[in-house]
């Protein structure tokens, strides 16, 4: 797969760019990179153009040192994304997807730049900020990484990542997960955790996002569950002028993308056909 670098006021940043066609852009979770994606790239590619980046700290994208400092805001992740958009020379109103932390920054690519989204799928993710015993648990884990020198303290994630089954009857999607976090910086861990931590309440903004929306959920996901992801489509709906989907992927907790990736693959497709009128 063919990744490209680019620069954001100094800062280097990578995103896969695959396929030709109308635009998707995926947006992965934390502590993770886009390479969570990589069974929807290989697919989604044949009908469309593919952009994956890895938020600024995560894969091969890396942090500037303010960013190390003071954490990375879901807003500065969301700039990012449009500046990746502009470099490609990509003006079209996009598709956008973002699993999880990938969500938070989707809602704020729409709500700041919202000629810039045809439709908007978020998955398994939260419009809610965080109450303070989780919120105090973000800070902890940026030092304990930090202290660590590595990723560590976020495999602790694992047993709520993954749905029961998956963790049964597919260990290997257990060890392709673990190593992706292994492979990823404390400082992006810290950086993201403290950006996490204090990021909006989007709940009274989502009757203002017109674009077409799918909302995508494990039936196991405990981290945003399917009652909170009903909840987000609901509050969706409210903009009046535009469908609003919600798709249980069976067979899957919070990693949907990669415990049940045809699932995902073929929700996503058909919703960008629909989005492009295809
Ligand atoms: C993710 O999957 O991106 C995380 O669970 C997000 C979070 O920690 O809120």
């Amino acid at each position: 797969m063919a990744l490209r670098q680019f620069n954001v006021e100094g800062v280097r940043l990578v995103c896969e760019d695959v396929g030709a066609g109308p635009p998707i852009v995926l947006l992965h979770g934390f502590p993770l990179d886009h390479t969570m994606w990589n069974a929807q790239i290989a697919e989604l590619q044949t009908h469309f153009r593919v952009i994956a980046p890895d938020l600024r700290g995560f894969g091969a994208s890396q942090l500037s040192d303010a960013d190390a400092e003071n954490g990375v805001g879901m807003e500065r992740y969301a700039a990012d994304v449009i500046a990746l958009l502009d470099w490609l020379q990509v003006s079209e109103p996009v598709v956008l997807a973002g699993l999880s932390m990938g969500g938070y920054v989707a809602w704020q690519s729409v709500l700041r730049w919202p000629d810039r989204i045809r439709g908007l799928i978020p998955c398994d993710t939260r419009a809610a900020a965080d109450a303070d015993e989780p919120r105090a648990a973000r800070f902890k884990m940026a030092e304990a990484a930090m202290q660590a020198g590595n990723s560590s303290p976020a495999l602790a994630m694992i047993p709520k990542l993954l749905g029961a089954e998956t963790r049964e009857q597919r260990p290997e999607v257990e060890v392709k997960l673990r190593a992706m976090i292994e492979r990823q910086s404390a400082e992006a861990v810290a950086a993201a955790q403290r950006g996490m931590a204090r990021r909006e309440d989007v709940r009274g903004k989502l009757d203002t996002i017109a674009a077409h929306s799918l909302c995508i959920v494990g039936v196991e996901d405990v981290i945003s569950p399917p009652a909170e992801m009903h909840e987000i489509a609901v509050l969706l709906a409210k903009s009046g002028d535009d469908d609003v989907a919600l798709v249980e992927i069976e067979h899957s907790g919070h990693m949907t993308t990669m415990e049940n990736p045809a699932a995902v693959t073929a929700a996503i497709a058909a919703f960008a056909k629909k989005c492009y009128q295809l």
